[in-house]
């Protein structure tokens, strides 16, 4: 009997996984059930609004503040590489093109989920230079395990003397 209780939970549990991997069948409805939608279509998330390709890495506004957008999506970031000045406050924004994923900065205790139809938005200080890791900690399917962006801390002056184009992104081209 203890068998097949055990059998029956393995089995259930594989279904969920299954299922919370399954974003169009399963998670777009049951969120728009529960009156989503407002946020960016995931199907159309590249060719226009905020995270067109071109919109995407880091954005300085005229005040100075620093803004990162970031999709996530089965199984990288975009952009996979992202530089910022130590000591300021980073305001991350991010989306999902399918399934639900999770950014976590190893080696702090940062972290960022990225839900299809929504824009999560954090702001976060990094307090010294250094490099972090971006391991997604959400599982979202076969390649979950290898799914990681990457994280560049400089000093605040060397930010600055950064090329506008090496300070949306550390991605190679
Ligand atoms: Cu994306 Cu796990």
């Amino acid at each position: 009997m203890k068998k097949k209780v055990g059998f029956a939970a393995a089995i259930a549990l594989f279904a969920v996984a299954l299922l919370s991997t399954r974003y169009y069948m399963v998670d777009l409805p049951v969120w728009h059930f529960f009156g989503g939608g407002q946020g960016p279509d995931p199907a159309t998330l590249h060719l226009h609004g905020e995270f067109v390709e071109s919109n995407l890495g880091a954005a300085e506004a005229p005040a100075g503040s620093l803004t990162v957008r970031m999709i996530a999506q089965q199984f990288n970031f975009v952009p996979q590489c992202i530089v910022v000045p130590a000591g300021v406050p980073v305001t991350f924004r991010i989306t999902s093109a399918d399934a639900v994923h999770k950014l976590s900065f190893l080696g702090t205790e940062y972290g960022l989920k990225a839900v299809p139809g929504a824009v999560t938005e954090a702001t976060f200080t990094f307090a010294k230079p250094g490099e972090f890791k971006i391991p997604c900690h959400e599982f979202c399917g076969a390649g979950h395990y290898a799914m990681r962006g990457h994280l560049e801390v400089v000093p605040r002056d060397q930010f600055a003397s950064l090329r506008p184009g090496e300070r949306r992104t550390c991605e190679q081209r």
